[in-house]
């Protein structure tokens, strides 16, 4: 495909839709690049940082904020899908188990789907709700690369600390990525690392 990082984010990425229900799921076939996570580990924000558009998907302080999967379509090169966060404790149940299933489906049946990113906030590392989807994901042989996120908050030796250790609990994951990648979406830090990674997983395929 040619990309580059200087023009992967050319046209601009727009809002396609948010998904509520399967049977919503685009049908257009374009690769997909999904970002998940616990609720609040800053997936929003790490999709506006990395396609530098301010305002693309909606941050909140409030956990829970994404509520539906978002699409956002980059021409007619790939889309990027924000997922809602798992492992809000707060929210009803009824809801949380809707918004699980709606997760669990899409990421174990969407052939398109290229990667996803799994996003881990650099400052508790992977927690059993992550393992659980980490699970899922291994079972269901769906390739995913672990992303830290908030690294800002953390000093150069903690993340030291951080990356050793989810690198070293990745190796027991069939379908996870080695390379743990790091980010601030304040400070946009990790943003071109990013930016390749997305580039190989789309031009891989
Ligand atoms: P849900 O949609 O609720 O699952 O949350 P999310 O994972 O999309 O997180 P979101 O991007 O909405 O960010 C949650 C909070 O973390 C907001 O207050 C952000 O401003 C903050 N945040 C996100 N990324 C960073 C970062 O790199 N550094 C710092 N310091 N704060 C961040
Ligand atoms: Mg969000």
């Amino acid at each position: 495909m040619g990309l580059n990082i200087n023009t992967l984010f050319t046209p601009v990425p727009e809002f396609l839709l948010g998904v509520v229900d399967e049977k919503q799921l685009p049908t257009s076939g374009f690769p997909e690049i999904a970002f998940a996570g616990r609720s609040n580990v800053g997936k929003s924000s790490l999709i506006n940082a990395v396609t530098g558009v301010k305002g693309l998907a909606r941050v909140s302080s409030t956990p829970g904020r994404t509520q539906q999967l978002n699409f956002f379509g980059v021409g007619d090169k790939f889309n990027l899908v924000d997922l809602p966060g798992y492992g809000y404790a707060k929210a009803p149940k009824a809801m949380v188990d809707n918004w699980t299933d709606l997760i669990l489906r899409y990421l174990k049946g969407r052939a398109q789907l290229k990667r996803v990113f799994l996003l881990i906030d650099s400052r508790h590392g992977i927690k059993p709700v992550d393992e659980n989807v980490m699970q899922v994901l291994d079972t269901a042989a769906v390739l995913y690369q672990l992303v830290l996120t908030k690294t800002d908050k953390i000093s150069g030796a903690e993340l030291e600390k951080i990356l050793a250790d989810t690198r070293q609990k990745s190796t027991q994951h069939t379908a996870c990525f080695p390379e743990i990648l790091a980010t601030s979406s304040e400070k946009k830090q990790g943003l071109d690392t990013l930016k390749k990674a997305i580039i190989q997983t789309l031009e891989v395929f």
